[in-house]
């Protein structure tokens, strides 16, 4: 079992370390050392040996000699970067072979040692190789459980949500163009103020312009100005969205509705980083970030000719997908009771609650407005009654034909009583299957579930970690997890 801890200055260790060295009078004096200062050692003598022991079970600390009689060193260290194996390599190297070592540090080798080194010398480097490791899987760990559940102006702690948290975080350092699809309602406006306000730029302007709400006449001058006189109706040089955002933020909503004469202008836009004020002919100058979003299918649009194929690929950088409400878990009850609560202290209503039956039906409903619908039947909710809590004969239509399309009584949504064993609901409920499906733990439920999709990605354990939606260092904690509490 791995231990490591620091008391009193001294890093108490019961590490694994897979020593990889093939001269066996070498190895028998390294293996001494090691264990002396109570690590737990394994030697092998040859690459091949060396895979398949960090295959079975990841050391926390491979000591690896570079020239090996079957292959190059390199490639378990390739290997073990690859796979993102949390363990760390440290490379014995003779004399002739450090700018090898260097190489192999660039590899992502933790250190090297050069022979011949002393007992304290190898020690020193294996406990900080282990303490480092320790560290970094703290901070795996913390991240992992950090799970968000707001960020900016989204309510949602779900593993979809997840995802685009983590990418507005990466992507709002850029300046390259991010295009934000999903359907009617769920958070594309919220999305764009979100990469803006986490972006260097959020102290300059968020500028938003709505190419669907605006008359097609008049876009091009929302978007870049127009000079005294260039159409009727202008009868002062106006300023456009671009200039108004220079240093901050452009986002243009809806923007497959933008004519395709426009399309050509915002390509040119795009591409010189100057535009002309309508019935202008000074070129203006600006440094602005493009966000740009839609409820359409955008390639449906460039495929049937709506869309000019060019622009959408120069917008389509970083694309964000928001996935529709039905599809996050239980974020709905999350937002719907965060509705509640704003709405009744705006309407000066006592709602602290929705009945559990009110909550099934928002958890069942299949939200094709999404957020927005949501937020409309909460306000229409508050707004029409009173009480403490929200009951199912409060709910507005469609959300009132769904209760009553439900089973009676609701097996799924009603807890289990104490006289009534959990297994008879869930049979009840799903009677085409062949039976009750046995609880079984939830660790091993867990584990299971992680081992097929390993399976099912070929042993690619960041790929099964990706499918999952957590990250492979998660899955290498929880198998060592398992190995310390026998369940391996
Ligand atoms: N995850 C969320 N948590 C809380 N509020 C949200 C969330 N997503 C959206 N909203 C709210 O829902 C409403 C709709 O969001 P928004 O206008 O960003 O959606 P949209 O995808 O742009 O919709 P449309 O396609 O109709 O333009 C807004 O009032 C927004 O504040
Ligand atoms: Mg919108």
């Amino acid at each position: 079992m791995y231990q490591c801890y620091i008391r009193d200055r001294k890093i108490i260790v019961n590490a694994k370390v897979l020593l990889v060295e093939d001269t066996p009078s070498l190895a028998r004096v390294y293996a001494e050392y090691l264990k002396k200062a109570a690590f737990t050692v394994k030697v092998v003598e040859t690459g091949a040996a060396a895979l398949e022991a960090i295959r079975e079970s990841a050391p926390q600390v491979v000591l690896l000699d570079l020239q090996l009689p079957d292959m190059n060193g390199m490639e378990i260290l390739k290997h073990v970067s690859g796979q993102q194996i949390p363990t760390a390599v440290v490379v014995i190297t003779a004399h002739a072979s450090v700018n090898l070592a260097v190489e192999a540090m660039r590899y992502g080798a933790y250190d090297f040692v050069v022979k011949p080194f002393t007992a304290d010398r190898l020690l020193v480097t294996v406990r900080n190789a282990v303490e480092r490791l320790r560290l970094a899987q703290l901070v795996d760990t913390f991240t992992d459980e950090l799970a968000r559940g707001k960020y900016h102006g989204f309510i949602g702690a779900s593993f979809p949500m997840q995802a685009v948290y983590r990418i507005i975080d990466s992507a709002a350092a850029s300046r390259a163009t991010v295009f934000i699809t999903g359907e009617s309602g769920t958070g594309k406006e919220v999305c764009a103020e979100a990469i803006h306000r986490q972006s260097p730029r959020k102290d300059k302007p968020f500028v938003a312009i709505n190419c669907g709400a605006i008359p097609k006449e008049l876009m091009e001058s929302e978007i870049f100005g127009h000079v005294k006189g260039s159409f009727t109706g202008a009868v002062a040089d106006r300023e456009g969205a671009a200039a108004r955002a220079d240093g901050g933020t452009l986002f243009l909503d809806e923007i497959c509705e933008m004519e395709l004469g426009l399309q050509t202008k915002l390509l040119r836009f795009i591409q010189t980083g100057t535009f002309q004020k309508v019935g202008g002919t000074r070129l203006e100058k600006v440094d602005l970030r493009i966000l740009c979003a839609t409820n359409r299918d955008p390639l449906r649009e460039v495929e049937d000719g709506r869309f000019r194929e060019d622009l959408y690929y120069r917008l389509h950088v970083i694309p964000v997908h928001l996935p529709p409400l039905r599809d996050r878990e239980d974020d709905v009850l999350d937002i719907a009771r965060q509705f509640l609560s704003d709405y009744a202290a705006e309407e000066g209503k006592g709602f602290r609650r929705f009945h559990p039956a009110v909550e099934q039906v928002l958890r069942d409903y299949h939200w094709p407005g999404n957020v927005r619908q949501l937020q409309n039947v909460i306000r229409n909710v508050v707004v029409l009654h009173d009480g403490e809590e929200v009951t199912a004969a409060m709910l507005p239509s469609p959300l009132n034909q769904h209760l009553a399309l439900q089973p009676q009584p609701s097996h799924r949504y009603q807890p289990a009583s104490i006289e009534e064993p959990v297994v008879a609901h869930v049979a009840d409920a799903y009677p085409v299957s062949p039976g009750p499906r046995p609880i079984r733990p939830l660790w091993l439920v867990e584990k299971e579930a992680i081992e097929e999709a390993i399976a099912a990605c070929d042993g690619n354990i960041p790929r099964a970690a990706a499918q999952l939606g957590i990250s492979a260092s998660t899955i290498y904690r929880k198998r060592m997890a398992w190995e310390a509490e026998g369940r391996a």
